[in-house]
């Protein structure tokens, strides 16, 4: 079998190189419109970081893994053509900053239809809103030859950050298509794909729109978890109530269970907010306004918790931080990760900025380039001083801000970093990471997410 991705992002280039792995019969390329993204799949210095990702790429690569920007050949080799490019919120006209733009796909199921090489099941691994699927077969059936198109949803479930032990051992994986025979036999082939390491009883098949909705569903659940846990962070601090204890004793109930309690300065992420956004629109789409607000709500309660800890920072450090140095700890939406698309991180130092402050930040993997571009500013901009260490970043500065759970923060040396700092020295502990005690002992002024 040859498979053909579209898309060598987040979720293609992992995907495809767990598929490669697993399946040694099949031959996988992976092919994008960016030459250069292309190029560092090709070396050593992959343009996605997950641990555990470059060694799976290196024993696939040139053997039965591919990456190419030679789009249309793999297209017309291919047997199975995954589509997994972006989806991102539309920044312009009709659902302007709610609706998916959806042009990525359209001109991946245009390109299908033009370049032909015989009968394809086409998959959509990307998130799309439910129906999405009809647009593709539309496309496809206009196709100017006689070749048959089978068109799947095959929506990703991985977290970015432990994308590979996600891939390796999914809790489920979810197949959609039509329940017409030919419908049957392609969602067969790619059951039998997975079915190379993954226990049949853990792929759920169903018909097109359920899976296409059920991914939306299960990141709009995710997301409602966390702004539910921050609001009654809010309340913890208002009334002395620790949100942790809190997350911990509710989190015991079998019902609720404990995943996803943690309180935080926010979510983040290329998927949460923009995939509630689209689930919204289509909720008032479909005329169903109370149902749209609902959701709407979940982001904007993410909203309020990422303001809410600048102010605490405003407050902590006597209403100003103008001209004073504050330190960003992670800039990565979480740990294990170089993305940091729609990060917490970037309202907090925008708004830092806004305020005249000075930040220097360190992140394990975000690269300076990205940090510019998130925050929108200039290479030249002497307020942005870009570390490589944490320790380096604290330097002379009157606080810091944790904004992202990487490992090696708790392994600080925090006497050192205390003294190379302004008096008195503030941390606002965004993700309730570093050991209370440590930090006082230090000599401190901690304030945390949810605490008093
Ligand atoms: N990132 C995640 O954790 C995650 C998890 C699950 C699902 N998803 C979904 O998967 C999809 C992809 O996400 P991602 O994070 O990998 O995005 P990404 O931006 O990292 O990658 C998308 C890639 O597609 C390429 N592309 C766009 N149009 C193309 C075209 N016409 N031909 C060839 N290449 C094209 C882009 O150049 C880019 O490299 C999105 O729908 C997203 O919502 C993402």
């Amino acid at each position: 079998m040859k498979i053909c991705c579209i898309g060598a992002g987040y979720v293609g280039g992992p995907t495809m190189a767990m598929i490669a792995k697993k399946c040694k019969d099949v031959t996988v390329t992976v092919v994008d419109l960016n030459q250069s993204r292309i190029d560092k799949w090709n070396s050593d210095d992959l343009p996605v970081y997950e641990p555990g990702l470059l060694e799976i790429v290196k024993e696939a690569r040139g053997k039965n893994l591919f990456f190419s920007t030679e789009i249309d050949q793999a297209i017309k080799d291919a047997d199975v053509i995954f589509i997994s490019v972006n989806t991102p919120t539309k920044l312009y006209g009709s659902g302007k900053g709610k609706a998916a733009d959806l042009k990525y796909i359209e001109l991946c199921a245009r390109n299908i239809a033009k370049v032909g090489g015989g009968d394809k099941i086409v998959v959509e691994k990307s998130t799309v809103p439910v129906r999405t699927a009809q647009m593709v077969k539309e496309i496809l059936s206009e196709a100017n030859n006689t070749h048959s198109y089978e068109v799947l949803s095959n929506p990703e479930f991985l977290a970015e950050g432990t994308a590979i032990k996600d891939l390796e051992n999914p809790d489920r994986v979810l197949i959609g298509g039509d329940s017409t025979d030919n419908g049957k036999k392609a969602i067969e082939k790619v059951v039998n794909l997975y079915a190379h390491w993954i226990d049949r009883k853990k792929i759920i098949t169903t018909n097109l729109w359920s899976s296409e909705l059920s991914k939306l569903t299960a990141n709009a659940f995710l997301a409602q978890r966390i702004s539910s846990i921050n609001a009654i962070s809010a309340l913890c601090e208002a009334t002395g109530a620790d949100v942790d204890e809190v997350a911990n004793a509710i989190g015991t109930d079998s019902r609720i269970g404990p995943k996803f309690l943690k309180s935080s300065v926010g979510f983040g992420g290329s998927c949460f907010q923009k995939d509630i956004l689209n689930l919204s629109y289509l909720c008032k789409h479909f005329g169903l306004p109370e149902v749209a607000n609902y959701w709407n709500q979940v982001v904007e309660m993410n909203e309020y918790q990422k303001s809410r800890f600048v102010q605490r920072i405003m407050d902590a450090m006597f209403n100003t931080v103008s001209g004073k140095s504050i330190c960003i700890w992670g800039f990565a939406f979480k740990k294990d990760t170089n993305d940091a698309r729609e990060s917490p991180a970037i309202s907090v130092c925008k708004r830092l900025l806004e305020e005249q402050a000075n930040i220097r930040i360190y992140d394990p993997q975000v690269s300076k380039a990205t940090i510019i571009e998130s925050l929108s500013i200039d290479e030249s901009d002497s307020r942005l001083t870009y570390c490589e260490s944490a320790k380096e970043a604290a330097q002379g500065t009157h606080a810091i801000a944790l904004l992202t759970e990487w490992e090696e923060f708790k392994k600080i040396d925090y006497d050192d970093v205390y003294s190379s700092m302004q008096k008195p020295a503030h941390f606002f502990d965004g993700r309730n990471l570093i050991d209370p005690d440590v930090l006082k002992h230090s000599g401190f002024r901690l304030s945390r997410i949810g605490k008093v």
